[in-house]
């Protein structure tokens, strides 16, 4: 790690203030219905408290916009935290203002403060340096250990560390280690899939993968741009029309660079996009008018697994069908186990973006992979090769 990290840090006994990204989902009754978030961000502040710090954590939760909005507290975190780490969370009424400095201040090493949703506050997302000062004020050091967050601009990213002595955080470590791994140093065969709902989200990513990788599978909706590139009839299924030329591009590229890409070439099709639609298998890459490619079919579920039990480095982000729905999750889930497989036989595998890693946990296999990323966004800019200002924010060591 080229940035300071919290073990170059003077931290002992130390007030530290570190932001974590504990952007949870909540179901309608406000309950967390995953904590992998929290969970992910145990190692660093267990690693406070073993120093005798007073530890303050921060975190956004949802897009409030500026307002305060109850259903968006991170009073589910405090409580989930404390159960994990079997001690009480305390839980500030906001994350600046005088009742929190005196929170701050009076806590004592060994003891967890919980900061307020920062997004309550708009100074937050326009970086404002005012509220960034505020938040430096109330410790000595910060550590910064949001992967998922540190893409964003914001005063809690890279405003604080201009403040304050500064380190990443060891899931920050973590997630980047194995991410620039994989692009700089791939063992090869390299293998990345690629799936999800639109190829505009995942251009970016692509193209800098392109050079690195061996071979590319393409899956979910955005493969049927694809296939329209190819002149491939894909019926109604979902298309992003001015991406085509695109995904044409894309191709010529890939082959320019002998990259082998894998598309889909049988698909499971539905006439409506529910549970109780009609749906069936097709053993043909052409999509019939009428019907909506959803899943991948069972032709394509094992070239795909083929691949990926091939390769030395398995990246995949995107889901390869509507994994939502379980009759046509079966694709998804097929690539978590082939990856699963791989990896026990030593492989590399690094899995990111909602649905997949969703995927790997509802198939109870997280403890095959190799690196779960907690980053969305975050990883797929860190993928696209953008420097992300989190990071940046860092000083070199
Ligand atoms: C995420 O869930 O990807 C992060 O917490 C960032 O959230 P945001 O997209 O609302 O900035």
């Amino acid at each position: 790690m080229e940035k300071l990290t919290i073990s170059d840090l003077e931290i002992e006994g130390k007030k530290v203030l570190i932001r974590c990204d504990f952007n949870v989902p909540l179901d309608d009754k406000g309950r967390i219905t995953d904590d992998t978030r929290i969970q992910a961000a145990l190692p660093t502040i267990r690693y406070a408290l073993g120093r005798e710090c007073a530890v303050i954590l921060m975190s956004h939760m949802g897009r409030p916009k500026g307002k305060v909005d109850p259903k968006l507290s991170l009073k589910p975190v405090a409580q989930r935290l404390g159960e994990l780490l079997n001690l009480e969370v305390l839980m500030a009424p906001d994350c600046v203002g005088p009742e929190v400095e005196k929170m701050a201040g009076e806590l004592k090493g060994g003891e967890v403060l919980l900061l307020e949703n920062l997004r309550f506050h708009s100074g937050e997302e326009k970086n404002d340096e005012t509220f960034a000062k505020q938040l430096a004020s109330l410790a000595d050091v910060f550590v910064q250990d949001a992967f998922g967050t540190v893409h964003r601009a914001h005063a809690s990213t890279s405003g604080v560390p201009r403040h304050l002595p500064s380190g990443a955080g060891f899931l920050l470590q973590k997630e980047i280690k194995y991410l620039k791994q994989a692009l700089e140093e791939p063992e090869r065969p390299f293998l990345a899939i690629l799936g999800g709902a639109k190829i505009s989200t995942k251009i970016g990513v692509i193209k800098n993968l392109l050079p690195k990788v061996d071979s590319l599978i393409l899956g979910g909706a955005m493969a049927y741009t694809f296939l329209r590139a190819e002149n491939i009839e894909t019926g109604n299924s979902m298309v992003e029309e001015d991406k085509i030329d695109t995904a044409g591009e894309i191709l010529k590229q890939a082959s320019k660079k002998k990259v082998t890409v894998l598309l889909p070439i049988d698909h499971v099709i539905t006439n409506k996009v529910s549970e109780d639609a009609e749906s069936k298998e097709i053993s043909e890459v052409t999509i019939p008018q009428g019907w909506i490619g959803v899943d991948i079919g069972s032709f394509s579920i094992k070239r795909f697994s083929s691949a990926v039990s091939s390769s030395r480095t398995i990246l995949w982000n995107g889901p390869m069908g509507i994994f939502e729905i379980d009759k046509f999750s079966n694709g998804t889930k097929a690539i978590a186990e082939a990856i699963a497989e791989a990896t026990k036989k030593g492989s590399i595998s690094i899995v990111g973006g909602g649905d997949s890693v969703a995927a790997v946990t509802k198939s109870g296999l997280q403890e095959n992979v190799s690196h779960i990323s907690t980053g969305g966004g975050a990883a797929l800019e860190f993928l696209e090769g953008k420097e992300l200002p989190g990071i940046v924010a860092l000083k070199d060591k």
